[in-house]
Protein backbone atom coordinates (compact mmCIF):
# COMPACT_ATOMS: atom_id res chain seq x y z
CA UNK A 1 0.00 0.00 0.00
CA UNK A 2 1.32 3.45 -1.10
CA UNK A 3 2.52 5.61 2.36
CA UNK A 4 2.86 9.06 2.79
CA UNK A 5 5.84 10.41 1.89
CA UNK A 6 8.31 10.30 4.75
CA UNK A 7 12.28 11.60 5.46
CA UNK A 8 15.15 9.17 4.52
CA UNK A 9 16.73 10.26 7.40
CA UNK A 10 17.28 12.14 10.52
CA UNK A 11 20.08 13.88 9.30
CA UNK A 12 18.25 14.64 5.80
CA UNK A 13 15.50 15.85 7.99
CA UNK A 14 17.09 18.09 9.69
CA UNK A 15 19.14 19.64 6.40
CA UNK A 16 15.82 20.02 4.84
CA UNK A 17 14.15 22.32 7.86
CA UNK A 18 17.66 23.66 8.39
CA UNK A 19 17.55 24.84 4.21
CA UNK A 20 13.97 26.22 4.73
CA UNK A 21 15.22 28.50 7.64
CA UNK A 22 18.62 29.36 6.40
CA UNK A 23 17.72 31.90 3.32
CA UNK A 24 18.21 35.28 2.15
CA UNK A 25 16.44 36.49 5.36
CA UNK A 26 20.21 35.18 7.29
CA UNK A 27 22.65 36.81 4.90
CA UNK A 28 20.69 39.65 3.61
CA UNK A 29 17.90 40.74 5.96
CA UNK A 30 19.51 40.29 9.06
CA UNK A 31 22.47 42.33 8.68
CA UNK A 32 20.43 45.00 7.21
CA UNK A 33 18.36 44.64 10.21
CA UNK A 34 21.13 44.83 13.02
CA UNK A 35 22.25 47.88 11.63
CA UNK A 36 19.22 49.88 10.68
CA UNK A 37 18.51 49.32 14.30
CA UNK A 38 21.23 50.09 16.31
CA UNK A 39 23.70 47.42 15.79
CA UNK A 40 24.54 45.76 19.15
CA UNK A 41 21.66 47.38 20.73
CA UNK A 42 19.53 44.60 18.26
CA UNK A 43 21.02 41.74 19.57
CA UNK A 44 18.86 41.68 22.84
CA UNK A 45 15.47 42.09 21.37
CA UNK A 46 16.77 39.75 19.43
CA UNK A 47 17.81 36.96 21.27
CA UNK A 48 14.48 37.44 23.96
CA UNK A 49 12.68 36.81 20.71
CA UNK A 50 14.39 33.97 19.71
CA UNK A 51 13.59 32.24 23.24
CA UNK A 52 10.45 34.05 24.36
CA UNK A 53 8.57 33.41 20.39
CA UNK A 54 10.87 31.48 18.10
CA UNK A 55 12.03 28.42 20.00
CA UNK A 56 8.51 28.14 21.50
CA UNK A 57 6.51 28.32 18.67
CA UNK A 58 9.14 26.42 16.57
CA UNK A 59 8.39 23.31 18.89
CA UNK A 60 4.43 23.94 18.44
CA UNK A 61 4.92 24.21 14.84
CA UNK A 62 6.89 20.81 14.20
CA UNK A 63 3.86 19.47 16.97
CA UNK A 64 1.32 20.49 15.15
CA UNK A 65 2.56 19.58 11.71
CA UNK A 66 3.40 15.91 13.10
CA UNK A 67 0.15 15.02 14.42
CA UNK A 68 -1.40 17.04 11.47
CA UNK A 69 0.73 14.35 9.29
CA UNK A 70 -0.72 11.45 11.45
CA UNK A 71 -4.31 12.77 10.15
CA UNK A 72 -2.41 13.08 6.37
CA UNK A 73 -2.64 16.32 6.66
CA UNK A 74 0.33 18.45 5.27
CA UNK A 75 -0.83 21.93 5.25
CA UNK A 76 -2.53 24.16 7.94
CA UNK A 77 -6.12 24.14 6.95
CA UNK A 78 -6.39 20.62 7.98
CA UNK A 79 -4.40 20.44 11.03
CA UNK A 80 -6.07 23.46 12.48
CA UNK A 81 -9.45 21.76 12.15
CA UNK A 82 -7.90 18.37 14.05
CA UNK A 83 -7.25 20.29 17.02
CA UNK A 84 -10.22 22.06 17.32
CA UNK A 85 -14.26 22.02 17.12
CA UNK A 86 -14.22 25.33 15.58
CA UNK A 87 -15.13 25.18 11.92
CA UNK A 88 -13.65 28.53 11.16
CA UNK A 89 -10.15 27.22 12.73
CA UNK A 90 -9.71 25.73 8.76
CA UNK A 91 -10.22 29.26 7.06
CA UNK A 92 -7.15 30.66 9.17
CA UNK A 93 -5.41 27.96 7.77
CA UNK A 94 -5.95 29.23 4.59
CA UNK A 95 -3.93 32.10 5.77
CA UNK A 96 -0.66 30.17 6.41
CA UNK A 97 -1.14 28.71 2.61
CA UNK A 98 -1.70 32.81 1.53
CA UNK A 99 1.53 33.69 2.81
CA UNK A 100 3.64 31.10 2.15
CA UNK A 101 2.67 31.15 -1.65
CA UNK A 102 2.76 34.87 -1.32
CA UNK A 103 6.25 35.09 -0.10
CA UNK A 104 7.50 32.81 -2.71
CA UNK A 105 6.23 34.63 -5.37
CA UNK A 106 8.99 37.62 -4.79
CA UNK A 107 11.49 35.47 -2.92
CA UNK A 108 12.09 33.83 -6.16
CA UNK A 109 12.13 36.91 -8.03
CA UNK A 110 14.79 38.01 -5.74
CA UNK A 111 17.11 34.87 -5.39
CA UNK A 112 17.15 34.65 -9.75
CA UNK A 113 19.17 38.31 -8.58
CA UNK A 114 21.47 36.27 -7.49
CA UNK A 115 21.76 33.45 -9.31
CA UNK A 116 22.03 36.14 -12.44
CA UNK A 117 25.03 38.01 -10.08
CA UNK A 118 26.78 34.97 -9.42
CA UNK A 119 27.01 34.14 -13.28
CA UNK A 120 28.15 37.48 -13.91
CA UNK A 121 30.97 37.42 -11.30
CA UNK A 122 32.36 34.32 -13.14
CA UNK A 123 32.30 36.03 -16.45
CA UNK A 124 33.37 39.44 -15.11
CA UNK A 125 30.44 41.41 -16.82
CA UNK A 126 30.45 44.08 -14.05
CA UNK A 127 34.26 44.30 -13.20
CA UNK A 128 34.46 47.55 -14.26
CA UNK A 129 31.94 49.19 -12.07
CA UNK A 130 33.77 49.74 -9.10
CA UNK A 131 32.05 52.71 -7.41
CA UNK A 132 28.53 52.22 -5.72
CA UNK A 133 26.63 54.49 -8.37
CA UNK A 134 27.89 52.47 -11.31
CA UNK A 135 27.10 49.06 -9.50
CA UNK A 136 23.29 50.42 -8.64
CA UNK A 137 22.55 51.76 -12.57
CA UNK A 138 24.05 48.05 -13.50
CA UNK A 139 21.79 46.35 -11.00
CA UNK A 140 18.89 49.06 -11.62
CA UNK A 141 18.98 48.25 -15.16
CA UNK A 142 19.35 44.50 -14.72
CA UNK A 143 15.77 44.77 -13.17
CA UNK A 144 14.76 47.26 -15.65
CA UNK A 145 13.88 50.18 -13.45
CA UNK A 146 16.72 52.32 -14.74
CA UNK A 147 18.72 52.21 -17.63
CA UNK A 148 22.60 51.53 -17.74
CA UNK A 149 24.43 47.96 -18.66
CA UNK A 150 21.11 46.51 -19.78
CA UNK A 151 18.69 47.56 -22.00
CA UNK A 152 15.83 45.50 -22.23
CA UNK A 153 14.93 42.96 -19.36
CA UNK A 154 15.35 40.04 -21.33
CA UNK A 155 18.33 38.15 -19.20
CA UNK A 156 16.51 38.99 -16.01
CA UNK A 157 13.73 36.76 -17.35
CA UNK A 158 16.12 34.20 -18.21
CA UNK A 159 17.39 33.76 -14.86
CA UNK A 160 14.23 34.09 -13.55
CA UNK A 161 12.60 31.19 -15.84
CA UNK A 162 15.89 28.89 -14.65
CA UNK A 163 15.25 29.51 -10.84
CA UNK A 164 11.71 28.77 -11.39
CA UNK A 165 12.73 25.32 -13.54
CA UNK A 166 15.21 24.56 -10.59
CA UNK A 167 12.54 25.35 -7.69
CA UNK A 168 9.45 23.10 -9.38
CA UNK A 169 12.07 20.22 -10.57
CA UNK A 170 13.25 19.85 -7.17
CA UNK A 171 9.68 20.38 -5.75
CA UNK A 172 8.49 17.43 -8.93
CA UNK A 173 10.81 14.64 -7.22
CA UNK A 174 8.83 14.97 -3.72
CA UNK A 175 10.20 15.17 -0.04
CA UNK A 176 12.68 12.77 0.37
CA UNK A 177 13.72 12.33 -3.30
CA UNK A 178 13.55 16.21 -4.02
CA UNK A 179 13.57 18.65 -1.07
CA UNK A 180 16.13 16.07 0.98
CA UNK A 181 18.35 15.25 -1.15
CA UNK A 182 18.92 18.96 -2.32
CA UNK A 183 19.16 20.30 0.79
CA UNK A 184 21.71 17.73 2.00
CA UNK A 185 23.99 19.22 -0.54
CA UNK A 186 23.03 22.40 -0.25
CA UNK A 187 22.70 23.52 3.23
CA UNK A 188 26.65 21.65 3.68
CA UNK A 189 27.50 23.78 0.61
CA UNK A 190 26.25 26.81 1.60
CA UNK A 191 27.51 26.89 5.39
CA UNK A 192 31.00 26.26 3.73
CA UNK A 193 30.60 28.99 1.58
CA UNK A 194 29.84 31.45 4.57
CA UNK A 195 33.05 29.95 6.81
CA UNK A 196 35.02 30.71 3.54
CA UNK A 197 33.85 34.09 3.41
CA UNK A 198 34.21 35.00 6.97
CA UNK A 199 37.91 33.29 7.09
CA UNK A 200 38.64 35.76 4.43
CA UNK A 201 37.28 38.69 6.30
CA UNK A 202 39.30 37.94 9.08
CA UNK A 203 42.22 38.17 6.67
CA UNK A 204 40.63 40.83 5.26
CA UNK A 205 41.18 42.81 8.48
CA UNK A 206 42.37 46.55 8.01
CA UNK A 207 43.11 46.82 4.04
CA UNK A 208 44.27 50.42 3.64
CA UNK A 209 46.87 51.26 6.76
CA UNK A 210 46.84 54.83 6.45
CA UNK A 211 42.18 54.49 7.31
CA UNK A 212 41.99 52.31 10.44
CA UNK A 213 38.59 52.89 10.97
CA UNK A 214 38.36 51.52 7.35
CA UNK A 215 38.19 47.91 9.10
CA UNK A 216 36.32 44.73 9.40
CA UNK A 217 36.86 44.31 12.62
CA UNK A 218 35.08 48.23 13.36
CA UNK A 219 31.84 46.29 11.39
CA UNK A 220 32.19 43.41 13.76
CA UNK A 221 32.39 45.81 16.67
CA UNK A 222 29.40 47.64 15.58
CA UNK A 223 27.05 44.71 15.22
CA UNK A 224 28.30 42.92 18.43
CA UNK A 225 28.69 46.31 21.26
CA UNK A 226 25.14 46.19 22.77
CA UNK A 227 24.00 49.86 23.78
CA UNK A 228 21.86 49.80 26.31
CA UNK A 229 20.04 53.50 25.95
CA UNK A 230 18.34 52.29 22.40
CA UNK A 231 16.32 49.54 24.60
CA UNK A 232 13.71 51.76 25.31
CA UNK A 233 12.86 51.91 21.72
CA UNK A 234 9.64 49.88 20.28
CA UNK A 235 10.55 49.94 16.81
CA UNK A 236 13.59 47.90 17.85
CA UNK A 237 11.73 45.68 19.86
CA UNK A 238 9.29 44.78 16.78
CA UNK A 239 12.28 44.86 14.15
CA UNK A 240 14.20 42.19 16.32
CA UNK A 241 10.71 39.97 16.70
CA UNK A 242 9.70 40.54 12.65
CA UNK A 243 13.17 39.48 11.82
CA UNK A 244 13.46 36.27 14.27
CA UNK A 245 9.77 35.29 12.87
CA UNK A 246 11.31 35.40 9.03
CA UNK A 247 14.49 33.55 9.51
CA UNK A 248 13.15 30.43 11.36
CA UNK A 249 10.62 30.41 8.88
CA UNK A 250 7.66 30.86 11.84
CA UNK A 251 4.42 31.03 11.07
CA UNK A 252 3.74 30.53 7.75
CA UNK A 253 2.73 26.77 7.89
CA UNK A 254 6.11 25.41 6.19
CA UNK A 255 7.38 24.22 9.22
CA UNK A 256 4.48 22.36 9.60
CA UNK A 257 4.33 21.06 6.42
CA UNK A 258 7.50 19.61 6.69
CA UNK A 259 7.25 18.16 10.24
CA UNK A 260 4.34 16.51 8.69
CA UNK A 261 6.39 14.23 6.81
CA UNK A 262 7.32 12.91 10.36
CA UNK A 263 6.57 9.57 12.11
CA UNK A 264 4.43 9.52 15.50
CA UNK A 265 7.02 9.13 17.68
CA UNK A 266 10.03 11.21 15.78
CA UNK A 267 12.04 13.43 18.00
CA UNK A 268 10.80 17.00 17.42
CA UNK A 269 12.50 18.64 20.56
CA UNK A 270 16.19 17.51 19.64
CA UNK A 271 16.03 17.93 15.90
CA UNK A 272 13.62 21.72 16.50
CA UNK A 273 16.38 22.87 18.14
CA UNK A 274 19.10 21.66 15.99
CA UNK A 275 17.74 23.60 12.46
CA UNK A 276 17.24 26.36 14.74
CA UNK A 277 20.87 26.27 16.09
CA UNK A 278 22.23 25.93 12.65
CA UNK A 279 19.86 28.89 11.67
CA UNK A 280 21.73 31.10 14.36
CA UNK A 281 25.07 30.12 13.46
CA UNK A 282 24.18 30.58 9.77
CA UNK A 283 22.30 33.71 11.13
CA UNK A 284 24.80 35.65 13.95
CA UNK A 285 27.60 33.96 13.17
CA UNK A 286 27.74 33.70 9.43
CA UNK A 287 25.46 36.47 8.64
CA UNK A 288 26.77 39.15 10.64
CA UNK A 289 30.36 38.62 9.71
CA UNK A 290 30.21 39.11 6.11
CA UNK A 291 28.54 41.87 4.63
CA UNK A 292 28.77 44.69 7.43
CA UNK A 293 32.56 43.71 7.92
CA UNK A 294 33.27 43.94 4.46
CA UNK A 295 31.30 47.19 3.93
CA UNK A 296 32.81 48.57 6.57
CA UNK A 297 36.59 47.69 5.50
CA UNK A 298 35.94 49.25 2.18
CA UNK A 299 33.60 52.17 3.21
CA UNK A 300 33.65 53.20 6.59
CA UNK A 301 31.76 52.51 9.20
CA UNK A 302 29.31 56.09 8.89
CA UNK A 303 28.71 55.18 5.12
CA UNK A 304 27.83 51.17 5.52
CA UNK A 305 25.65 52.46 7.70
CA UNK A 306 24.52 54.88 5.12
CA UNK A 307 23.89 52.00 2.72
CA UNK A 308 22.43 49.64 5.03
CA UNK A 309 19.47 52.59 5.53
CA UNK A 310 19.06 51.99 1.72
CA UNK A 311 17.79 47.97 2.21
CA UNK A 312 19.14 44.87 2.38
CA UNK A 313 19.97 45.33 -1.59
CA UNK A 314 21.81 48.11 -1.63
CA UNK A 315 23.98 46.58 1.06
CA UNK A 316 24.24 42.83 -0.04
CA UNK A 317 23.90 43.38 -3.71
CA UNK A 318 25.34 46.66 -4.92
CA UNK A 319 27.98 47.31 -1.82
CA UNK A 320 29.16 43.58 -2.12
CA UNK A 321 29.22 43.18 -5.60
CA UNK A 322 31.52 46.62 -6.18
CA UNK A 323 33.43 46.15 -3.37
CA UNK A 324 34.60 42.04 -5.23
CA UNK A 325 35.57 43.95 -8.19
CA UNK A 326 38.55 45.95 -6.48
CA UNK A 327 40.28 42.45 -5.09
CA UNK A 328 42.61 40.37 -5.78
CA UNK A 329 40.40 36.92 -7.27
CA UNK A 330 37.40 39.20 -6.62
CA UNK A 331 35.81 37.25 -9.21
CA UNK A 332 35.83 33.80 -7.24
CA UNK A 333 35.00 35.41 -4.18
CA UNK A 334 31.87 37.43 -6.19
CA UNK A 335 30.83 33.99 -7.11
CA UNK A 336 30.62 32.31 -3.97
CA UNK A 337 28.60 35.45 -2.27
CA UNK A 338 26.34 35.09 -4.73
CA UNK A 339 25.72 31.54 -5.08
CA UNK A 340 25.70 30.75 -1.92
CA UNK A 341 22.76 33.38 -1.70
CA UNK A 342 21.05 31.17 -4.64
CA UNK A 343 21.13 27.80 -2.75
CA UNK A 344 20.17 29.32 0.89
CA UNK A 345 17.04 30.70 -1.45
CA UNK A 346 16.23 27.84 -3.24
CA UNK A 347 16.01 25.23 -0.38
CA UNK A 348 14.02 28.46 1.04
CA UNK A 349 11.94 28.61 -1.33
CA UNK A 350 11.18 25.13 -2.49
CA UNK A 351 9.51 25.12 1.19
CA UNK A 352 7.06 28.07 0.75
CA UNK A 353 5.55 25.90 -2.20
CA UNK A 354 4.97 22.87 0.07
CA UNK A 355 2.09 23.54 1.71
CA UNK A 356 -0.28 24.33 -1.56
CA UNK A 357 1.35 21.46 -2.72
CA UNK A 358 0.03 19.61 0.01
CA UNK A 359 -3.00 21.36 0.05
CA UNK A 360 -4.04 20.41 -3.44
CA UNK A 361 -2.86 16.51 -3.60
CA UNK A 362 -4.68 16.04 -0.13
CA UNK A 363 -7.81 17.64 -0.46
CA UNK A 364 -7.92 17.70 -4.50
CA UNK A 365 -6.15 14.45 -5.21
CA UNK A 366 -3.82 16.12 -7.29
CA UNK A 367 -1.13 13.36 -8.16
CA UNK A 368 2.47 15.21 -7.16
CA UNK A 369 3.18 15.92 -10.71
CA UNK A 370 0.21 17.80 -11.13
CA UNK A 371 0.46 19.58 -8.20
CA UNK A 372 3.71 20.53 -8.60
CA UNK A 373 3.09 22.11 -12.43
CA UNK A 374 -0.35 23.99 -10.51
CA UNK A 375 1.66 25.26 -8.16
CA UNK A 376 4.07 26.04 -10.81
CA UNK A 377 1.95 27.78 -12.89
CA UNK A 378 0.28 30.26 -10.05
CA UNK A 379 3.41 31.25 -9.10
CA UNK A 380 4.57 31.74 -12.64
CA UNK A 381 1.62 34.16 -12.80
CA UNK A 382 2.31 36.07 -10.22
CA UNK A 383 6.22 36.69 -10.45
CA UNK A 384 5.35 38.59 -13.51
CA UNK A 385 3.51 41.64 -11.53
CA UNK A 386 6.42 41.60 -9.15
CA UNK A 387 8.60 41.51 -12.54
CA UNK A 388 7.04 44.37 -14.30
CA UNK A 389 5.97 46.17 -11.27
CA UNK A 390 9.25 46.17 -8.83
CA UNK A 391 9.36 49.97 -8.91
CA UNK A 392 6.36 50.43 -7.91
CA UNK A 393 5.65 48.73 -4.63
CA UNK A 394 3.97 45.45 -5.58
CA UNK A 395 7.18 43.51 -4.00
CA UNK A 396 6.60 45.82 -0.92
CA UNK A 397 3.01 45.31 -0.37
CA UNK A 398 3.16 41.51 -0.35
CA UNK A 399 6.02 41.61 1.94
CA UNK A 400 4.48 43.88 4.48
CA UNK A 401 1.19 41.96 4.33
CA UNK A 402 2.19 38.76 3.81
CA UNK A 403 6.46 38.43 4.69
CA UNK A 404 5.53 40.00 8.35
CA UNK A 405 2.50 41.17 9.25
CA UNK A 406 0.77 37.75 8.26
CA UNK A 407 2.94 35.92 9.96
CA UNK A 408 2.21 37.33 13.57
CA UNK A 409 -1.40 36.36 12.83
CA UNK A 410 -0.76 32.83 12.37
CA UNK A 411 1.81 33.09 15.24
CA UNK A 412 -0.59 34.05 17.58
CA UNK A 413 -3.54 31.86 16.16
CA UNK A 414 -1.84 28.80 16.28
CA UNK A 415 -0.18 29.58 19.56
CA UNK A 416 -3.43 30.10 21.35
CA UNK A 417 -5.26 27.25 19.61
CA UNK A 418 -2.33 24.64 20.60
CA UNK A 419 -2.05 25.67 24.51
CA UNK A 420 -5.75 27.34 25.10
CA UNK A 421 -8.03 25.26 22.86
CA UNK A 422 -6.38 22.15 22.35
CA UNK A 423 -5.11 22.62 25.71
CA UNK A 424 -1.41 22.95 27.21
CA UNK A 425 -1.86 19.45 28.68
CA UNK A 426 -2.03 17.63 25.69
CA UNK A 427 0.33 20.20 23.85
CA UNK A 428 2.81 19.18 25.77
CA UNK A 429 3.01 16.14 25.47
CA UNK A 430 2.76 16.24 21.64
CA UNK A 431 5.88 18.13 22.10
CA UNK A 432 7.78 15.59 24.46
CA UNK A 433 6.94 12.57 22.90
CA UNK A 434 9.67 10.41 21.27
CA UNK A 435 11.90 13.54 22.43
CA UNK A 436 15.62 12.63 22.82
CA UNK A 437 15.84 15.47 25.18
CA UNK A 438 14.13 16.97 28.50
CA UNK A 439 12.77 20.23 27.81
CA UNK A 440 12.46 22.15 30.59
CA UNK A 441 9.06 22.55 31.98
CA UNK A 442 9.17 26.38 32.33
CA UNK A 443 8.39 26.47 28.27
CA UNK A 444 5.67 24.67 29.51
CA UNK A 445 4.90 28.15 31.13
CA UNK A 446 6.06 30.28 28.20
CA UNK A 447 4.56 28.48 25.82
CA UNK A 448 0.66 28.70 27.51
CA UNK A 449 1.72 32.29 29.17
CA UNK A 450 4.41 34.57 27.74
CA UNK A 451 4.46 33.98 24.23
CA UNK A 452 0.77 35.05 23.62
CA UNK A 453 1.40 37.99 25.45
CA UNK A 454 4.41 38.55 23.87
CA UNK A 455 2.45 38.35 20.69
CA UNK A 456 -0.79 40.23 21.48
CA UNK A 457 1.30 43.03 22.12
CA UNK A 458 3.81 43.02 19.02
CA UNK A 459 0.17 42.66 17.33
CA UNK A 460 -1.00 46.16 19.39
CA UNK A 461 2.10 47.77 18.83
CA UNK A 462 2.54 47.28 15.00
CA UNK A 463 -0.97 47.61 13.98
CA UNK A 464 -0.77 51.05 15.67
CA UNK A 465 2.78 52.21 14.14
CA UNK A 466 2.69 50.21 10.90
CA UNK A 467 -0.19 48.21 9.66
CA UNK A 468 -2.53 51.78 10.09
CA UNK A 469 -0.42 54.21 8.26
CA UNK A 470 0.47 51.17 5.64
CA UNK A 471 -2.83 50.38 4.96
CA UNK A 472 -3.80 53.97 4.23
CA UNK A 473 -0.91 54.16 2.25
CA UNK A 474 0.77 57.35 3.97
CA UNK A 475 3.94 56.93 2.66
CA UNK A 476 2.94 55.62 -0.40
CA UNK A 477 4.61 57.44 -4.02
CA UNK A 478 1.12 58.71 -5.42
CA UNK A 479 2.00 56.78 -9.25
CA UNK A 480 1.80 53.41 -6.84
CA UNK A 481 -0.98 53.62 -5.49
CA UNK A 482 -3.03 51.69 -8.44
CA UNK A 483 -0.15 49.06 -8.06
CA UNK A 484 -0.48 48.87 -4.56
CA UNK A 485 -4.49 48.28 -5.02
CA UNK A 486 -3.64 46.06 -7.79
CA UNK A 487 -1.40 43.37 -5.28
CA UNK A 488 -4.22 43.92 -2.72
CA UNK A 489 -6.69 42.61 -5.42
CA UNK A 490 -4.50 39.65 -6.21
CA UNK A 491 -3.80 39.02 -2.11
CA UNK A 492 -7.09 38.89 -1.68
CA UNK A 493 -8.08 37.26 -4.79
CA UNK A 494 -5.90 34.03 -4.19
CA UNK A 495 -7.32 34.58 -0.49
CA UNK A 496 -10.44 33.79 -1.44
CA UNK A 497 -10.11 31.25 -3.42
CA UNK A 498 -8.70 29.18 -1.42
CA UNK A 499 -11.20 30.20 1.10
CA UNK A 500 -13.93 28.43 -0.94
CA UNK A 501 -11.33 25.73 -2.23
CA UNK A 502 -11.42 24.22 1.61
CA UNK A 503 -15.00 25.11 1.63
CA UNK A 504 -15.38 22.56 -1.24
CA UNK A 505 -12.99 20.38 0.35
CA UNK A 506 -14.86 19.86 3.84
CA UNK A 507 -18.47 19.91 2.22
CA UNK A 508 -17.38 16.82 0.24
CA UNK A 509 -15.95 14.89 2.95
CA UNK A 510 -15.22 17.26 5.96
CA UNK A 511 -12.01 17.43 4.75
CA UNK A 512 -10.86 14.08 5.06
CA UNK A 513 -7.64 14.01 3.12
CA UNK A 514 -7.16 11.74 0.82
CA UNK A 515 -4.84 8.97 1.43
CA UNK A 516 -1.38 8.73 -0.62
CA UNK A 517 -3.09 5.70 -2.55
CA UNK A 518 -6.11 7.20 -3.77
CA UNK A 519 -4.20 10.18 -4.88
CA UNK A 520 -1.59 7.58 -7.01
CA UNK A 521 -4.48 5.42 -8.20
CA UNK A 522 -6.52 8.25 -8.80
CA UNK A 523 -5.27 9.93 -12.23
N1 LIG B 1 13.59 31.66 6.64
C1 LIG B 1 13.82 32.01 5.30
C2 LIG B 1 14.94 33.03 5.23
O1 LIG B 1 15.56 33.33 6.21
C3 LIG B 1 12.61 32.56 4.64
C4 LIG B 1 11.42 31.72 4.78
C5 LIG B 1 10.32 32.22 5.36
C6 LIG B 1 11.40 30.41 4.32
C7 LIG B 1 9.22 31.45 5.52
C8 LIG B 1 10.28 29.63 4.43
C9 LIG B 1 9.19 30.15 5.03
O2 LIG B 1 15.22 33.55 4.19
Amino acid sequence: MAEREHWNSRLGLIFAMAGNAVGLGNFLRFPVQAAQNGGGAFMIPYFTAFILLAIPLMWVEWSIGRRGGQYGHGSLPGMFDTLTKNKVAKYFGAIGILISTLVMIYYVYIISWTLGFSFFSLIGTFNDFHTLDSMKTFLYSYQGIGEGYFDSQWPAYIFLLITLAVNFYILSKGISGGIEKFATIAVPLLIGFGIVLVVWVFFLGTPNPELPDFSAFVGINYIWEPNFELLGNSKIWLAAAGQVFFTLSVGMGTLQAYASYLDKDDDIALSGLATAGINEFSEVVLGSMIAIPIATAFFGLAMTQTIAEGGAFDLGIIAMASVFTEIPFGNVLSFIWFFLLFIAGVTSSVAMAQPLISFLQEQFRFDLKKATVAVGILIFIGVHFVFLYLDHGFLEEMDYWAGTFGLVIISLFEVILFAWIFGMDKGWEEINRGSDIKIPKIFYYIIKYVTPTYLIFILIFWTYQDAIPTLLMENAKDADIAYRWGARAFMTAIFMSLCGMIWLAWKRNNGKPYTQEEIEGGK
